[in-house]
């Protein structure tokens, strides 16, 4: 019997739809013992001779998904061994003493108090080692940044880790979960060979392996060919989540890579139209608060994910939705480039809603695009105060990730009482409770954030 067939066999009971090698299957019963399949220690018994094994893992990038993969897939009752590899040496030192580089309650109760079959390495640490030789699974989750001048993600880092695993060991799957072009996994295994799978990553920044531990849904972007190995990772994954009734879906990898690129434009125009919407109610002094809920006790738009902010940002959406639009090169369509002008427009709205204020000293509360976050990398925020520098207004900025005493040219005060006293309007993306002796100075569109 072909494995195919096989697995077709096993999985038979629990295939909602299967055109075109997309398939659904229910997590509970990837252990069912009827099917007299091995469970235990991610091997993955998938015909009478032949076992897949997925013990020696490397993680290639120690980031948010890099680490909370690492962690995820180091639980002790998974028998694997994980090695965490990173080319960052101050985030391998803090892995080594076993603190989290990132904010993060899981990662740090998982780094501090579980026992984990992790390690994490550097450059010069692995160099020689040839710790990709010996294993039996390497996760890339290297950064792919939008390259501006090209109008494409940056991919170089993947494709450099890809060639550092080959040129060590020919054979070990590779799975990338890194976000990528629509096509570049297909393009890779032209390039290299078909040992390369593509598995999208949904996490949130700061809830990194909380969402790993429990998937809103795990996606393998395999070929045909690939099944069974896809079948391996899916209940190596399934058996390191907590939540057992995570959707697992297989389907081509250029149909997983559009899934990821399409679920963020969708989260993307979601924000973007609430922003409008805010802006409309704020221009027109609306409640939008009152408009934003009427709306959605429509149960098809629902009372999640509405709550207007200063423009989406982060690491992904802004990339993610550029990097789509530029996938649809020569396909008729207009939404994911209006998506992405309406966020810049409501950006702009913001500034000029605040230099309309006219005030003397704008103070910036926090960088970060999420209440009590510690990043802000493209967070929509810094957008604002570059219009608010065009316009010559006099700029401080409170946030406690920053050690330094200035920021892009603006004065940083991280004392809270000076902040609140020096400036007499205060900008707030998101609101806090520590605001509430000024919140007459305050300027913010957390319609849902105040109390
Ligand atoms: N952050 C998210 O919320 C999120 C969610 C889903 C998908 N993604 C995608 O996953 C990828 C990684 O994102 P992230 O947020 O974890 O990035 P990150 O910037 O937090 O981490 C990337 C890590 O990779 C390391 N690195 C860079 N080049 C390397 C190389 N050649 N070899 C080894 N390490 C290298 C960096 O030092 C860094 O520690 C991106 O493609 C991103 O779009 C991110």
């Amino acid at each position: 019997m072909s494995s195919s067939e096989y697995s077709k066999l096993i999985y038979s009971k629990q295939i909602i739809r299967s055109p075109n090698n997309f398939k659904i299957y229910k997590n509970k019963d990837m252990s069912d013992s009827e099917n007299n399949l091995t469970t235990s220690n991610s091997q993955i018994l998938y015909d009478q001779s032949t076992t897949i094994k997925l013990s020696k893992i490397v993680v290639i990038g120690a980031g948010y998904v890099g680490l909370s993969n690492a962690i995820l897939l180091a639980q002790a009752h998974l028998n694997t061994q994980v090695m965490l590899f990173d080319i960052d040496q101050i985030k391998i030192n803090q892995l080594q003493q076993n603190q989290s580089p990132l904010q993060d309650s899981e990662i740090c109760d998982y780094l501090a108090n579980r026992q984990l079959n992790l390690q994490a390495s550097s450059q010069t640490q692995i160099d020689g080692q040839g710790i990709y030789e010996k294993s039996d699974l390497v996760i890339i989750a290297t950064p792919t940044n939008y390259d501006v001048a090209s109008g494409q993600f940056d991919t170089s880092s993947v494709e450099a880790s890809i060639s550092a695993v080959r040129a060590q060991n020919s054979q070990v799957p590779i799975v990338i979960k890194s976000t990528i072009p629509i096509g570049f996994t297909d393009s890779m295994r032209q390039q290299f060979d078909t040992q390369i799978l593509f598995m999208p990553e949904f996490l949130r920044e700061g809830q990194a392996l909380y969402d790993n531990l429990h998937p809103s849904r795990i996606i393998v972007g395999a070929t045909e060919s690939q099944q069974v190995l896809a079948q391996a990772l899916m209940r190596l994954y399934q058996q390191a989540s907590e939540s057992k009734d995570a959707p697992t879906l297989m389907m081509p990898p250029t149909e997983a890579e559009a899934v990821k690129l399409f679920a963020n434009s969708y989260l993307a125009t979601r924000i973007a139209f609430f922003n409008e919407l805010d802006s409309f109610a704020e221009k027109h002094q609306l409640n939008s608060q009152a408009i934003i809920t009427g709306v959605g006790l429509d149960p098809r738009i629902g009372q999640h994910y509405n709550n207007p902010s200063f423009g989406y940002g982060g690491y992904c959406l802004p990339k993610d939705t550029q990097q789509l639009q530029a996938n649809y090169a020569g396909i008729p369509a207009n939404l994911i480039h209006a998506v992405v002008d309406a966020n810049n427009t409501r950006k702009r709205f913001i500034a000029r809603q605040i230099i309309d204020k006219n005030p003397s000293q704008v103070g910036i509360y926090r960088l970060s695009m999420k209440k009590d976050a510690d990043n802000f990398r493209d967070s929509a925020v810094l957008d604002v105060i570059q219009t608010l520098k065009q316009h010559g207004m006099s700029i401080t900025i409170y946030e406690p990730a920053l050690v330094e005493d200035t920021f892009e040219g603006c004065q940083v005060i991280n004392d809270l009482q000076q902040f609140k006293q020096s400036n007499d309007l205060i900008v707030a993306n998101r609101w806090h409770t520590e605001l509430e002796d000024v919140s007459d100075k305050v300027y913010s569109r957390d319609v849902f954030g105040y109390s």
